[in-house]
């Protein structure tokens, strides 16, 4: 009886109800929208929001004008009532690096560096002042499960990318002009390799879920425009990192392209490898991309993306879903995390 009683207390205060754990995440605000998005994203309550890239458009190389952007940023309404609610967690793309399409060549960097992580409160003992680049690793534990958010930088370390040469996909497969090639060389480089031995330390750490956060798309196929598929020995070491260090839970989630999807890659590491794309929180392309890899969408409108983490049949599984501004799912997938496990 008195161990009836204290469950029923334990239950009643909370303790035993199992806990969601939601996680926001989006890319591309242009500071001269009004970016309400945000308003619609807090209604969900997450832990944390993720900013994949682009959060900002510099596209400029003057320190006053770089500052003024940011600045543009901060003034806005919507992401000051974000900012006083909600964690935010970021890394970069190329309009907030500085340039577009720019990699490791850009003159401005450092500067860009110190800039960004200044305006996201980075505390001054962070490893990211330490190290070239932005990477890092934050980890959220509820409910038991741990899960850690990987977040990479592809633009500090990354090689010149190859204009389109007519493959791997033929021009007029795409019903759009492509931009760029994969580049061939065997010796080319996305994440450079402090980054990579970074990384593997951080695989081979225990986790249940890992969020891997990549400015760019991982998983869908060839389309023309920037993304993993650009550097196929890079990516296919990522595959191979994850199948050697025996990482469970990997999962990718994306932005940059100005629209939303969810892609299933054509390899996987031992179990399948997802990417969640959001993009924009305020901007927009004119049509869907070429993607043989895609299972949800395109969203054409508006979106962030939410990862809510919650037990169904006691399994944890993660829910993904594409919102738009007025708060419909218009992409989802759910994946038990024992799908995400070697077998
Ligand atoms: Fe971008």
């Amino acid at each position: 009886m008195r161990l009836f009683l204290f469950m029923m207390l334990l239950l009643f205060s909370g303790k035993l109800v199992a806990q969601e754990t939601r996680i926001a995440f989006g890319s591309c605000a242009n500071q001269k929208d009004s970016l309400f998005i945000f308003d619609t994203l807090q209604k969900h309550h997450p832990e944390t929001f993720i900013f994949l890239g682009d959060n900002v458009y510099l596209d400029n190389q003057n320190k006053d004008t770089i500052c003024l952007k940011y600045d543009s940023l901060a003034h806005k309404s919507a992401f000051q009532r974000l900012k006083a609610t909600t964690p935010i967690l970021a890394t970069w793309d190329d309009h907030d690096y500085g340039l577009n399409d720019a990699g490791k060549e850009l003159p401005i960097k450092e500067l860009s560096k110190i800039v960004f992580l200044d305006f996201f409160g980075e505390a001054a003992c962070s490893n990211r002042w330490k190290h070239e680049g932005i990477y890092d690793v934050r980890y959220i534990k509820q409910d038991g499960l741990t899960i850690q958010i990987l977040l990479l930088d592809t633009r500090t370390f990354r090689d010149s990318l190859t204009h389109f040469n007519g493959g791997p996909v033929p021009r007029d497969t795409l019903n759009y002009w492509p931009e760029y090639s994969p580049n061939t060389s065997i010796s080319s480089e996305l994440l450079g390799e402090a980054q990579w031995v970074w990384l593997e330390t951080q695989l081979m750490m225990p986790a249940d879920v890992r969020i891997v956060c990549s400015s760019i798309q991982f998983a869908h196929s060839f389309n023309g425009y920037e993304s993993w598929n650009n550097f196929p020995f890079e990516r296919k070491r990522f595959v191979d990192l994850i199948t050697c260090t025996q990482a469970s839970g990997v999962v990718f989630i994306s932005g940059d392209v100005h629209l939303g999807e969810i892609s299933k890659s054509e390899i996987d590491a031992g179990y399948p490898l997802y990417d969640i794309t959001s993009s924009g929180l305020s901007m927009k392309w004119h049509a869907p991309t070429y993607n043989l890899n895609r299972i949800a969408g395109p969203v054409m409108q508006n979106n962030f993306g939410l990862l809510t983490v919650k037990r169904q049949n006691n399994i944890p599984t993660l829910q993904f879903q594409l919102i738009d501004v007025n708060n419909e799912s218009q992409a989802e997938l759910s994946i038990p995390i024992t799908d995400l496990q070697f077998k």
